[in-house]
């Protein structure tokens, strides 16, 4: 700690918030000390410029939304990740997002960067204009930093029974043909990052929308040759009600972010096909 914090802290004269806005200051010029000292050091190394949005609700003078600028060590194969974990690490501990496999697997750090949803972990700097622009997914509540409110993406794939209701007879099993495991196999690649509700205009304009995620995933089960009819057509009323299938304006927005390659437009007009045979009634 400083010489001069200690001192503003002994003086006792000064309120609890002049004293944690004193620190802030403190911290913030030696955090920049810092960063002038590590850059001069590792000079030979490339490096990239990232804008990184910053907003903090809970901590008076970051509630203002800003971007932060970090100049950052990008070697080929650097990840967007990586560079937000080496800012964090060495500049600013409280940088705030999420992560956790950093192999495309877990779904938790997906971003707004350069304009596009994307995983940061699956993102290389070398493949992005600099500065590279980090963002945290439109359309969700920001809770800090990079951090967005997942619940109602959550609340929404809950919404159309995302578990497997088979016809299960005595134990028996049940057996899938190649041709319905292929032709289910996209789908069940989704790992719930919510990239393509994030992305999706009509989701943005509409809350109660079920949105591509949750549409894909009632593909995923009512598709399947294993679930019972009575259960298929349960699903179909989920997806048939004012806010599911026929809210999806075919923009593709969905199926162009989303990092397993799912074809989500195409699974959501599927299932208005299915939709529409279900009601097609001939007199
Ligand atoms: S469908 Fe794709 S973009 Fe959407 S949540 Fe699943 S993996 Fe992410
Ligand atoms: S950290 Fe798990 S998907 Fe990127």
């Amino acid at each position: 700690m400083s010489t001069q914090l200690q001192r503003s802290e002994q003086d006792g004269d000064e309120s609890p918030q002049d004293q944690r806005l004193e620190r802030k200051r403190l911290g913030e010029s030696e955090r920049e000390v810092q960063r002038t000292e590590t850059e001069s050091t590792d000079d030979e190394t490339p490096h990239a410029h990232l804008k990184v949005f910053r907003y903090d609700p809970e901590v008076e003078g970051k509630r203002e939304p800003r971007f932060d600028d970090f100049r950052v060590p990008a070697s080929q194969g650097t990840t967007v990740l990586d560079a937000l974990m080496y800012a964090r690490d060495q500049f600013d501990s409280s940088l705030t997002f999420r992560h956790s496999c950093r192999q495309a697997v877990c779904g938790s750090d997906a971003l707004f960067i350069n304009g596009s949803q994307r995983l940061g972990c699956q993102t290389q700097l070398s493949d992005l204009d600099k500065p590279v622009r980090v963002e945290p997914l439109p359309h969700q509540e920001v809770e800090k930093d990079l951090v967005v409110d997942m619940e109602h993406f959550y609340d929404q794939m809950e919404a159309v029974e995302p578990y497997f209701q088979g016809d299960t007879p005595d134990g028996e099993e049940q057996l899938q043909s190649r041709e319905n495991r292929e032709k289910i196999k996209m789908s069940t690649r989704c790992i719930w990052c919510g990239a393509c509700q994030s992305s999706c205009n009509i989701a943005a304009g509409d809350n109660e929308y079920l949105g591509p995620a949750a549409i894909n995933k009632a593909y995923r089960f009512a598709m399947d040759e294993r679930e019972a009819d009575d259960i298929k057509a349960h699903r179909m009323n989920i997806l048939e009600q004012e806010h599911g299938v026929w809210r999806c304006q075919t923009q593709f927005s969905c199926t162009e972010v989303c990092p397993k390659d799912i074809p989500l437009t195409e699974h959501i007009q599927e299932m208005k096909r299915e939709a529409v045979k279900d009601n097609l009634k001939f007199w």
